[in-house]
């Protein structure tokens, strides 16, 4: 007889960290005769259901990869949509302390409006002793902004003279 599996898994089979990556909303508005917008607002809504889900099963670390280097390029009306809900969801300090979820915002805010910087901040600073979950919500993330940060920290080092530029290692980076 095959075995069936328990819902939710046991604790054996659980993933330390999961990533998601944002897709399909567009699609799915479009799919149902609405604006893409609201294919992002019903997209943020599920990450709040699956953030919890996770929180229940046990998860400690969930990511979301939810607004790229890449996705600036988008119509200005969607980028502002974008940002204002990730606003929202940044406001929303009650639900992470009746969650017990510690919110982490990763990539680069300095092109961040600054009342969402500041809303990043609070956040953080907010939800830093909680326990169950932490959740990362990746912001102007992306590969090459990634490599340059790091190209950029190692050149301070070499010019500060704490670091040989032949000794630089793939680690290094
Ligand atoms: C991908 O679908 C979605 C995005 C790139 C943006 C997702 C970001 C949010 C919904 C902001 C709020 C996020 C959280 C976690 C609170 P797509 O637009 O590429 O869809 P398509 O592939 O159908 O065009």
């Amino acid at each position: 007889m095959q075995e069936t599996r328990k819902d939710p898994p046991g604790r054996e089979f659980l993933p330390r960290h999961v990533g998601i990556i944002m897709d399909g909303n567009g699609r799915w508005a479009k799919s149902r005769g609405l604006p893409r917008t609201a294919g992002h607002a019903a997209g943020a809504e599920t990450f709040r259901t699956i953030a919890t889900y996770c929180r229940e099963i046990g998860i400690k670390y969930l990511t979301v990869y939810a607004f790229s280097t890449e996705n600036w390029k988008r119509p200005q009306k969607e980028v502002n949509a974008l940002l204002e809900l990730l606003r929202r969801f940044l406001s929303n300090m009650e639900e992470y302390q009746r969650e017990n979820a510690r919110l982490r915002v990763l990539g680069d805010p300095s092109p961040l409006p600054p009342d969402l910087r500041e809303a990043i901040v609070k956040a953080q600073e907010g939800s830093k002793d909680n326990t169950a979950i932490t959740v990362n919500i990746a912001l102007n993330y992306g590969g090459r902004a990634e490599i340059l940060h790091s190209v950029k920290a190692l050149a301070r080092e070499c010019a500060a003279g704490a670091l040989d530029p032949e000794a630089i290692t793939e680690e290094d980076i």
